[in-house]
């Protein structure tokens, strides 16, 4: 009897404490979810999350580094894409993005529309894997993040996800 006891309360302990390891692991994932998690605070941040997270995370700019210049032409492909930010805004909105994420790019590089001398020359692919590349994108449409890119045979992830700084899917 004891011993069936002393079994029962080490399946109860056992439970309590899986239960409560997966509620903590579940706290902290959505807190690393949380949208500008990554962003640093400062002025503008508000705004840029308000305005930059209407159709996806404000998050996807944290890797890019870009020249003042670039984050506004960057900009202004999010409005041609319908972004609807005041004048006021966009300023806020570049000079918070120009502090917080400064590079030495001047354009993101896009990997959908990038053509082969960029990826060369910007992302330091090979000649064949720039070609093995643009022959993967044809077949298989945009891309959305560099990690949608993860399995295409004969290109290096490593180059392109090293390459996060100054490109993306746009
Ligand atoms: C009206 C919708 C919309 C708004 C608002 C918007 N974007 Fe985008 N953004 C897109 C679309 C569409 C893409 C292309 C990738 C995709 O389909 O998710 C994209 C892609 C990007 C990328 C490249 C992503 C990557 O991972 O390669 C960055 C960086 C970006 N947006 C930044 C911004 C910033 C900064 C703002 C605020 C000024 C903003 N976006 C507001 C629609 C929007």
């Amino acid at each position: 009897m004891r011993v069936r006891l002393a079994g029962h309360l080490a399946l109860l302990v056992f439970v309590v404490g899986l239960v409560s390891a997966v509620l903590t692991a579940a706290v902290r994932q959505d807190a690393a979810a949380a949208p500008g998690a990554d962003m640093p605070d400062g002025p503008g941040k508000d705004v840029t999350l308000r305005v930059c997270g209407v159709c996806h995370q404000p998050d996807r700019t944290a890797s890019l580094r870009l020249t003042r210049d670039g984050w506004d032409e960057l900009i202004g492909e999010m409005v041609k894409r319908g972004a609807k930010l005041t004048d006021a805004e966009r300023a806020q909105v570049l000079d918070y993005l120009s502090t917080n994420f400064l590079g030495e790019a001047p354009h993101p590089i896009n990997l959908n529309t990038a053509p082969a001398i960029d990826l060369e020359a910007v992302i330091g692919l090979g000649r064949t894997e720039a070609g093995t590349f643009i022959a993967w994108r044809e077949k298989n449409g945009p891309c959305k993040t560099i990690n949608d890119l993860k399995n295409i045979a004969g290109v290096s992830f490593a180059k392109l996800d090293a390459a996060r700084d100054r490109a993306g899917c746009f």
